[in-house]
């Protein structure tokens, strides 16, 4: 239903005669069914976010964008994500730890200048279906896209977590464009920073051993499951992936380009297992938020800082507050999202996995709050917007970053 029909019926409902009728009863229940199954309305009724709930592009079809990023260039967002549909199954070799999956249809990207309204741009890097040694292949996996732009080659650059169904080959894909719409051009994976030790490695990081994937890994280079990408104010580049079975995660300059690692990283998180690295800038400090290991069952976040972005990091705890605080509100981290021409605004988002069914996986976007000292805080919102001048009708709390929100 259109959002026009939506506001005329809801505008009716000021008419006493009409809500009065049998007609203006069963249109009142269906207005608001459907307005709280679409998180975002514009016009008269406020724009908002409504964390966990089915949320509708401007064609009325849920938003498929899983593990995904945001890329904001020239006025709009671009929203990267994993493309999910099909069945959910469970692949033999993936039966110990319940790693269910779907097949690979590739990365989606839907744009919006309000961040509210997404409109579909299509699969901007679409599988490979007829080569099944390819990385895109449907039984592959492929995760956690994030897409950063080169001002130098005008290259929209895209990294993504490339693996086997099993999670033993532990790549990074890149793939490049023109246009941030698409189409990405796959340039291959590889495991980073072959040959190459970190800066803060030490005489016993350097032993060989089973029991040491650092070194064991040195010559082919080093695992990368979960990873994100952050540019920096000076134009650097950084990828932050779990590494070393996962129990290391590693933060790795990129080239100028974008295309590489650069041959400089750290170890860091050290024994932590951390996974769905998030990074974002406030105040001249460095911020991860990052999950657990837990597969898709969700955890509680971690939360770190640094006054360099090649570290030392220094872990503050769990940034969420209140119920489910430690699961993250049921959902684990993917992106942080600065909002352009806010002080002070960013945007947590996450996936609210839904380990049987994908493809039903839901977003849980909140706003990041910070305390007197500064350090991020979580909290849940039932529904939250942005604009501290809308009037939502219900008790609402404002944070000191103008946000707006109704507390459960
Ligand atoms: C999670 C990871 C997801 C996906 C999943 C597979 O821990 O964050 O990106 O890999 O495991 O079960």
């Amino acid at each position: 239903m259109s959002r026009f029909i939506c506001r005329k019926l809801a505008a009716g409902f000021d008419c006493g005669w009409f809500r009065g009728t049998i007609l203006g009863q069963v249109a009142m229940l269906f207005t608001t069914a459907m307005l709280a199954s679409q998180p975002v309305y514009g016009g008269e009724i406020s724009p908002k976010f409504v964390p966990g709930e089915v949320w509708n592009d401007t064609d009325g079809k849920p938003i498929n964008a899983h593990g995904g990023g945001v890329l904001y260039h020239q006025g709009v967002y671009y929203w990267y994500g994993e493309f999910k549909t099909g069945k959910t199954y469970l692949p033999d070799c993936n039966k110990s730890w319940g790693g269910t999956r779907v097949d690979v249809v590739g990365v989606s990207c839907y744009s919006s200048t309000n961040l509210y309204d997404w409109k579909n741009e299509g699969l901007v890097l679409p599988a490979v279906t007829d080569d099944p040694q390819h990385d895109l292949h449907p039984s592959k996996a492929l995760e956690r896209p994030k897409v950063i732009y080169n001002k130098t080659t005008k290259q929209y650059v895209m990294w993504m977590h490339i693996d086997s169904a099993s999670y033993a080959a532990a790549l990074s894909g890149v793939a490049v464009s023109d246009k941030p719409t698409g189409p990405f051009k796959y340039q291959g994976s590889f495991r980073p920073n072959a040959g190459v030790w970190p800066e803060n490695v030490t005489d016993a990081d350097k032993v060989k051993s089973d029991a040491n994937p650092l070194a064991r890994d040195f010559e082919k280079g080093q695992m990368a499951r979960d990873m994100t990408v952050f540019v920096d104010d000076d134009g650097k580049a950084y990828q932050f992936y779990s590494s070393e079975e996962n129990p290391v995660m590693h933060v790795s300059l990129l080239t100028d380009d974008y295309l590489r690692p650069a041959g400089k990283y750290n170890r860091i998180f050290i024994g932590r297992k951390m996974e769905a690295p998030t990074v974002f800038k406030h105040a001249g400090k460095y911020y991860v938020i990052a999950s657990g290991c837990t597969a898709w069952e969700p955890n509680a976040a971690r939360l770190a800082v640094a006054d360099q972005i090649m570290g030392p990091w220094t872990e503050l705890g769990n940034p969420c507050e209140g119920t489910d605080a430690d699961k993250t509100f049921r959902s684990q981290s993917t992106f942080v999202l600065p909002v352009q021409g806010r002080k002070d605004t960013f945007i947590f988002m996450a996936d609210r996995w839904k380990q049987w069914d994908l493809p039903d996986s839901r977003y849980v976007w909140l706003p990041i709050e910070f305390d007197d000292q500064g350090k991020p805080i979580l909290r849940w919102h039932d529904t939250w917007s942005l604009d501290s001048n809308q009037n939502h009708n219900q008790a609402s709390a404002k944070g000191a970053n103008g946000v707006v929100a109704r507390q459960r």
